[in-house]
């Protein structure tokens, strides 16, 4: 018993250790939008704020000490069993987003994007559309505060969005529509592509 609970935590340890200096994390495509999606909405860190601007990389360096997580106060409230922020009734963050961030800051905290490879012929809902909501919407739009009354935290919400044109119109930046993500810089271009063809292809849940 003793040494099976030896082998999982060696095992655990060996695995975050590797993990932690994965350099597949990617300041653009996996740090910046969790502090859109779950910081920035209006009140609390958007543009002009004096509680600091989190939708640009210099706003969210301004409480990070590169290779330093622990000294970082983006990283120590974020941290623990009951941290300050976000709020309460905001919607807290993942133990993998906080875990990306430490490991982003640990790794030097640096301004990289277009690590991750984007495909544009992959539009499933559960593999690709999901999780570019996840990433760059919930936080203003889940089940408990749907910004505008849109939940895109699942497929009925995300479907629900598509009708008049409000899902492309607002990611595209097109005129009439509220630009999306509030705040924050637009989607890549490839992340639009793929929402497009999956709508163009009847939207199914695959
Ligand atoms: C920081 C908060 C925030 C983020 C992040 C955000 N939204 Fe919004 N969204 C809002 C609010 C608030 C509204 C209500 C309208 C308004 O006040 O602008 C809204 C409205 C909308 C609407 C309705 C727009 C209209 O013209 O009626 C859609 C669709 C939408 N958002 C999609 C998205 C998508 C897709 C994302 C992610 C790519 C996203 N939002 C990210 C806050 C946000």
């Amino acid at each position: 018993m003793t040494i099976l609970l030896f082998t999982v935590v060696i095992f655990s340890l060996t695995t975050c250790t590797e993990k932690a200096y994965d350099p597949s994390i990617c300041f653009t495509e996996n740090i910046l939008p969790i502090f859109v999606s779950k910081c920035s909405m209006s009140g609390c860190h958007s543009p002009g704020s004096r509680r600091g601007d989190f939708t640009t990389y210099d706003g969210i360096m301004k409480r990070v000490v590169a290779k330093h997580p622990l000294q970082s106060s983006m990283y120590t409230k974020i941290d623990g069993s009951n941290p300050s922020m976000p709020p309460r009734d905001y919607i807290p963050l993942t133990d993998q987003e906080k875990f990306m961030i430490k490991a982003w800051i640990s790794m030097g905290a640096l301004n990289q994007s277009n690590c991750t490879v984007c495909d544009t012929t992959s539009f499933k809902f559960a593999a690709d559309i999901q999780p570019i909501m996840d990433s760059w919407c919930i936080g203003c739009h889940s089940t408990s505060n749907a910004g505008g009354g849109y939940d895109l935290s699942n497929y009925a919400g995300v479907v629900n969005s598509i009708a008049n044109n409000k899902l492309l119109g607002t990611i595209k930046h097109s005129a009439g529509y509220n630009a999306m993500p509030q705040n924050g810089s637009q989607l890549s271009g490839c992340q639009i592509s793929k929402i497009q063809s999956w709508i163009n292809a009847g939207h199914p849940n695959d």
